[in-house]
């Protein structure tokens, strides 16, 4: 099989790649990634010499290196995505542009070029947003209530590929999964910055009143759910993918690995809180649990540890992109509240 990862040097895509290598070694990969802040080719390093592994930079909303990129492809695994919140906030058209301009170039690229499958890595975040009081999860049949701009450029994205589906008969599935976490994760994000901060000796930042609560998804968890539906999913069917569900609050789990690295709470600093912040996410992962048989292999508590254990033994991959132009970004948005 030929697979064409886009995103593949982001955070799931890097690991799906790795995933992908160590379990079906004799597909072949091409990762095509534009390679913005979040590309990081460093996390491909023990694959680059993989004769079945290639690398092409581009963009997705490039029709013509699209459809470069897709000749002889039987299987398209869509992750490139402005993936930050508040980035996205920021910069909407650059959002819009790569998560619903991109995916629709690719999509009518694989249409052209009849793929065998598309694939699409949506979000939970597309539902909106759950109280903290209130019991419910998000279904496969949860309306759509996106309520900020990255989510939105997401929601829009699903709705294309399910239109290609449905309007012009394209093999398509979608995951929309919750917050992962694990190895080679953006150290902007919520629990790479809390490790990391902290193995630092910095203060780290807690957003609002810390009670945002996630369903957190290790990676490679969901690396083998994305596996389970190219294998066995139906064409045109959505699966949602969760964690271990046990509805720990952001500033429960700064205090577990403040524990887990013998740290102290009191570098625990809370900072003023981003526009259309969602309290909870929820996922109810019955479906593929149903029909595909799949479920995640540890609990959070389980995974969290291994995290940690990881960016411990890792320092010289998180160090370098905490230098420079991150700095920067990072002091915008957090150091000048
Ligand atoms: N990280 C999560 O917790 C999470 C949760 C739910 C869904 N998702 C979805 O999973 C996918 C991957 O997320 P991630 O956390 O790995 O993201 P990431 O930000 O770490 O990586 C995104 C990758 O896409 C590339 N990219 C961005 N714009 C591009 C463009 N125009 N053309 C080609 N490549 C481009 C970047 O260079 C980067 O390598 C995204 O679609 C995201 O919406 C992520």
């Amino acid at each position: 099989m030929k697979l064409l990862v886009t995103g593949g040097a982001g955070f799931i895509g890097s690991n799906f790649i790795l995933y992908w290598l160590k379990n079906h070694p004799d597909d072949h990969i091409i990762n095509f990634d534009k390679l913005t802040y979040a590309g990081n080719l460093e996390n491909l390093k023990s694959v680059e010499d993989n004769a079945n592994y290639s690398f092409i930079q581009g963009d997705i909303s490039d029709p013509e290196a699209v459809t470069n990129v897709m000749a002889g492809i039987d299987t398209v695994v869509h992750f490139a995505a402005e993936s930050h919140n508040d980035r996205a906030n920021m910069d909407r058209l650059t959002t819009v542009l790569t998560n619903v301009v991109g995916t629709q170039v690719l999509l009518d690229a694989a249409l052209e070029n009849g793929v065998q499958r598309f694939h699409h890595i949506g979000t939970d975040e597309v539902f909106g947003h759950i109280g903290l009081e209130e019991t419910r999860k998000f279904t496969e049949k949860t309306n759509y209530e996106p309520r900020s701009v990255y989510p939105a450029s997401k929601a829009g994205a699903d709705h294309l590929v399910r239109a290609y589906n449905i309007a012009f008969g394209l093999p398509v599935t979608i995951t929309n999964c919750s917050n992962n976490f694990g190895p080679y994760q953006f150290p902007e994000k919520f629990i790479p910055l809390t490790i990391t901060n902290l193995l630092e000796g910095r203060k780290i930042p807690v957003y609002g009143d810390g009670l945002y609560v996630r369903d957190w998804l290790y990676v490679e968890d969901h690396c083998r759910a994305i596996d389970m539906v190219l294998q066995k999913g139906k064409i045109g069917e959505t699966y949602l993918v969760g964690g271990m569900t046990e509805l720990h609050p952001n500033i429960e789990i700064a205090k577990k690995i403040i524990k887990l690295l013998g740290k102290d709470e009191s570098a625990i600093e809370f900072v003023t809180d981003r526009p259309g912040h969602d309290r909870k996410y929820d996922v109810d992962w019955t479906k593929i649990k149903n029909e595909l048989g799949w479920a995640p292999q540890h609990s959070f508590d389980e995974w969290l540890e291994k995290t940690v254990s990881w960016y411990r033994d890792n320092p010289q991959w998180w160090q370098r992109i905490k230098s420079g132009a991150y700095e920067e970004y990072y002091q915008k948005q957090y150091e000048d509240r």
